[in-house]
């Protein structure tokens, strides 16, 4: 199977630009060569000066936790995916949980993003996943469902190609309760069906899949070891080199 595999680091809001700076040299330090892509997804304003410091690492990229779906504008405080590629990034995380919750984010305004990022040939780290009351009603896949097909079914087959859907059951994300590998392995086969269905298999079987909350060194490898895992998104662990190392080295191919 070619698709790829990816483990990005969602640093949140933490990291001032020098405490970054040190994080990303000790992640570049340990970083060993391989065909696992990884991501650095900091805060905007550390954008630019990590994307000096990692150029020519061809296995590690930048990304955006968040942007705008306007180009330009009277909108004080926002950044634009223009913005955020001309600083030499090329994904920007959309839809995160904290980013529906607290910034009442909707499908149709996520809609809105996926076409801005893709207009400027970056590409979107989609979240999706269900709160825990969906969870235990039995209703996650219903969620999932309604996520995806409002924030991007509208998409035609070549700008799907370039996204990548990370699976983040809300109540596993900063709680130390990661979802077991059978939750994930079963929501990531049900949302590549999804993707067959609105697409077709050769597409679905390409799409990388993350898997993210409560991702850690000792889950990581049982996890990316289902067969429709394919890395993950890294909150609270990709704050700590070693730990963000580990879990990239958790591919069982790269045992
Ligand atoms: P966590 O966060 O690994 O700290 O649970 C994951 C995320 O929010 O992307």
């Amino acid at each position: 199977m070619n698709r790829r595999q990816i483990v990005a680091g969602n640093w949140k809001m933490n990291m001032t630009l020098e405490e970054g700076t040190t994080l990303a040299s000790s992640i570049i330090e340990k970083l060993k060569p391989s065909q696992t892509s990884v991501i650095l997804c900091p805060p905007y304003i550390h954008l630019h000066s990590l994307s000096t410091l990692i150029s020519g690492i061809s296995n590690l990229s930048l990304g955006a936790q968040n942007c705008h779906f306007e180009k330009s504008g009277a909108f004080t405080g926002e950044v634009s995916a223009a913005m955020v590629k001309s600083t030499g990034a090329t994904y920007v995380i959309l839809g995160h949980s904290e980013r529906r919750e607290y910034f009442h984010e909707t499908e149709s305004m996520l809609a809105k993003k996926v076409n801005a990022v893709l207009s400027q040939g970056i590409s979107p780290i989609f979240c999706c996943g269900e709160k825990l009351e969906s969870r235990e009603a039995g209703t996650q896949e219903e969620v999932v469902r309604t996520q995806l097909e409002g924030g991007l079914f509208h998409l035609d087959a070549e700008a799907f190609s370039k996204v990548v859907i990370a699976y983040e059951p809300v109540w596993a994300i900063g709680t130390g309760k990661t979802a077991s590998k059978e939750q994930a392995q079963e929501m990531h086969h049900f949302i590549r069906q999804l993707i067959s269905h609105r697409y077709n298999s050769e597409l679905a079987n390409l799409t990388t899949i993350l898997y993210g909350g409560s991702c850690n060194p000792g889950n990581a490898h049982e996890l990316f070891s289902q067969p429709d895992v394919d890395g993950g998104l890294i909150g609270g662990a990709s704050l700590k080199a070693d730990d963000f190392i580990a879990i990239i080295n958790s591919f069982p191919k790269s045992e």
